[in-house]
């Protein structure tokens, strides 16, 4: 992860200089859905584009991670999204469609490597350390404010929503949007066809109007921490990497949890204060994640479960994950796009609600705080 941010961070500068002149390329348009979290909320898709993937299988196209991707810069301007008001996002998905409509994925030769969001207008106190420790963890300190970041996603979890409220309010809040605020879009997708083609990158965002209860934080944090871990994914056999301990340092909830691996992966588990609670596992193949590469079969991850919340946390708690892959039974593909050893990858995504201006929530299922832990 900390090579990602590296190569994303000067993304984001040039994105500033890009805007300009790619304000006329680009059009935001909006269609109302019926929501699906929230009875009261609203829902909306907003489609970007037009983007033209260049004729695939030619190399690498911009700032691509992959050899054969192309990667795309867009700043969604200021009040696009909830209606040009402000709003808190419950659920939001990202995904690619063609002009028609359809999605464009693997079965329509379009992998979507990833698709990051920041909010060029909102700082956050992150609620969790990126990097981990194997010793205690009142050693790592509390890190600065950093810009939040937004809806993102890539091939193996953009069928299913980031959730960053609960369904039923008990713990009130989601993701503050406000209609002052822009985003900015770094995607990086390969054509898997050697021929151009036009897609659309969509928002499906479920929002209550105005900021309610408190604001969702996300995060992003990869088993390998800061300190270089390698992820093991041995050919032929099942391996287990396990980080060191992540730091909490605010009381809240994790709204739920959602693991994101290659193909070899098989789980990713996640523990609180050294106890096992819950695990995302990789789903495979079906409709979209099915494709034939060198007239062999190849199924990609196509989703990972949710672990499902809310999940008490307290200051000073720790997490850590563990990354599981199994090469025999899901054997690397052999063409070089979104895969290979190098990009074995073991990421976790919670969105967390602070309980600070919250009424108690009721339905809190896991209480695993450790309890004699530092406040400050
Ligand atoms: C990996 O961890 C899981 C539990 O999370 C365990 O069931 C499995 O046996 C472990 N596999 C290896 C190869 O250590």
């Amino acid at each position: 992860m900390k090579v990602q941010i590296a190569l994303l961070l000067p993304v984001a500068i040039s994105a500033a200089v890009l805007d300009s002149r790619q304000a006329a390329q680009y059009r935001f348009t909006t269609k109302e859905l019926k929501p699906q979290l929230r009875a009261n909320a609203k829902r909306g898709l907003t489609r970007v584009g037009p983007i033209k993937l260049l004729a695939g299988l030619s190399g690498r196209h911009g700032m691509s991670m992959d050899p054969n991707g192309q990667s795309v810069q867009i700043t969604i301007p200021k009040a696009t999204f909830c209606g040009g008001s402000d709003c808190t996002i419950v659920a939001g998905l990202v995904g690619v469609q063609f002009e028609d409509g359809t999605a464009a994925d693997v079965s329509k030769g379009v992998y979507t490597h990833h698709i990051l969001g920041s909010n060029a207008n909102k700082r956050v106190d992150p609620f969790v350390s990126s990097c981990d420790t194997a010793g205690d963890v009142k050693s790592i300190r509390r890190p600065t404010a950093v810009a939040a970041g937004f809806v993102g996603g890539s091939d193996d979890n953009i069928n299913e929503p980031t959730v960053y409220g609960t369904k039923d309010g008990s713990i009130e809040g989601g993701y503050w949007l406000g209609k002052d605020q822009s985003v900015r879009v770094m995607g990086d997708l390969v054509n898997l066809h050697k021929k151009e083609k036009t897609v659309y990158i969509t928002y499906d965002l479920e929002y209550i109007p105005g900021h309610v209860g408190a604001d969702a934080l996300g995060s992003l944090i990869s088993v390998t921490g800061c300190g270089g871990k390698k992820i093991a994914a041995p050919a032929g056999a099942a391996a287990n990497t396990t980080s060191g301990k992540f730091r909490f340092f605010r009381d809240g909830y994790l709204v739920n949890g959602k693991g994101h691996l290659h193909d070899g992966g098989v789980a990713m588990d996640l523990l609180i204060n050294g106890k096992y609670t819950c695990s995302s596992e990789a789903i495979y193949g079906g409709e979209g994640a099915t494709t034939v590469q060198n007239g062999k079969k190849w199924e990609t991850i196509s989703g990972m479960t949710i672990c499902s919340g809310p999940i008490k946390i307290k200051d000073g708690d720790y997490m850590q994950l563990n990354a599981r892959y199994d090469l025999s039974k899901h054997p690397l593909r052999e063409h070089g796009t979104g895969g290979g050893m190098a990009e074995i990858m073991g990421m976790w995504t919670s969105p967390f609600i602070g309980v600070k201006g919250n009424a108690p929530p009721k339905n809190a299922i896991v209480d695993v705080s450790s309890g004699d832990v530092e406040r400050h």
